[in-house]
């Protein structure tokens, strides 16, 4: 064979097995094929310089430096991509420093229930979940609101049609979107026995009429706590701490008597804003049919609860004066917090 051609073939052969070299001990082979010293295809390619001329062989053998060369230095290329991690193989370095992200924060309303949780927290309440779809057992019955109650009135719930389930029969419990976030008090009560110090923050429904104050879905904080000899006067310190701590030692707490189905006594509790009073939740005494309910014995134990609007903590602590801002995302609203 021609010399040159022996050249390209070589040349060509050897790339392609390289290329084709799916890990270090398939490249090995290629290597010991294509370039080993003692036998194999560079020893044949050795043997062809050997055939020509003596005026021929420095350029010859130069060609075969070259070539010799040339898939030396794929061979290495090939063996460090290999020993490279993969996803410095597909062209990214993780070594290099990470990016802050530029876009986008938390909301503030969830900044608010982390300041929430990390305050109560210390506090010794941990924090329970519930779901919003809810059941009229835990929204009114467990919570001691009777059938008649308006709080119950299909006009001020969110209730879920029965037809909306599958194979069109009603459901045994009525379903609604929950009105209020003292389902989670029943809920963790069935699941544990007492001493009981937990919150439980998130979303609730009620068709109001937006405005500055009222939106049909906001979010709530509920507390309960539930021991023996737990009193008012410790609700009391609770909520006070809490406020001031979240909001400054200037703010002022008023509790009003009240009334809740579930809690006896209850109380409506205010803060001030600019000269006046701003509710900001219910609590009270749980009520003993509520403990009753969930198997507890009221001669035993007491427990208090609350219920803590928390867009108007958030609008309070940062001046915001209508609610409608936190569901708009509009950024430039929301961007800054
Ligand atoms: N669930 C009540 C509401 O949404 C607020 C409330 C009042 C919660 C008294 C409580 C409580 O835990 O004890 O209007």
């Amino acid at each position: 064979m021609d010399h040159s051609a022996a050249f390209q073939e070589y040349e060509q052969a050897a790339l392609a097995a390289i290329a084709a070299a799916a890990d270090a001990d398939a490249l090995e082979q290629v290597r010991v094929e294509f370039l080993g010293k003692k036998k194999g295809r560079l020893k044949d390619l050795q043997a062809v310089v050997g055939k020509v001329s003596a005026e021929e062989r420095p350029v010859v053998g130069k060609q075969f430096n070259e070539v010799k060369d040339k898939v030396s230095a794929a061979f290495e290329a090939r063996k460090s991509d290999l020993n490279k991690p993969q996803a410095a193989a597909a062209g990214l370095d993780i070594s290099l420093p990470g990016v802050v992200p530029r876009l986008g924060k938390r909301h503030p309303l969830s900044q608010t229930m982390d300041d929430f949780k990390d305050i109560i927290g210390r506090m010794g309440f941990t924090v329970a979940e519930g779901p919003e779809i809810e059941d009229e057992h835990h929204n009114f019955v467990a919570l001691n609101i009777p059938e008649d109650h308006p709080a119950r009135d299909p006009l001020d719930n969110f209730y879920l049609s029965a037809a909306a389930y599958a194979n069109g029969q009603a459901p045994e419990r009525l379903h609604l979107l929950r009105s209020q976030t003292s389902t989670v008090q029943i809920r963790v009560m069935e699941q544990t026995k007492p001493p009981i110090r937990i919150v439980s923050l998130g979303r609730v429904y009620r068709p109001d009429t937006i405005d500055a104050t009222h939106s049909c879905m906001f979010h709530q904080m509920e507390g309960l706590m539930v021991g023996e000899g737990v009193t008012m006067a410790q609700l009391k310190t609770v909520l006070r701490l809490f406020a001031t701590t979240y909001l400054g030692q200037d703010v002022r707490i008023r509790f009003r008597p009240s009334f809740f189905p579930f809690t006896e006594p209850s109380v409506e509790v205010d803060m001030s804003w600019s000269d006046d009073w701003l509710e900001i939740g219910g609590a009270g005494m749980v009520d003993p049919n509520v403990l009753r309910e969930v198997g507890y014995d009221p001669d035993e134990v007491s427990g208090f609860a609350f219920g803590l609007g928390i867009e108007r903590f958030c609008m309070r602590r940062h001046h915001v004066t209508d609610i409608r801002r936190f569901y708009e995302n509009d950024v430039r609203f929301l961007a800054q917090f």
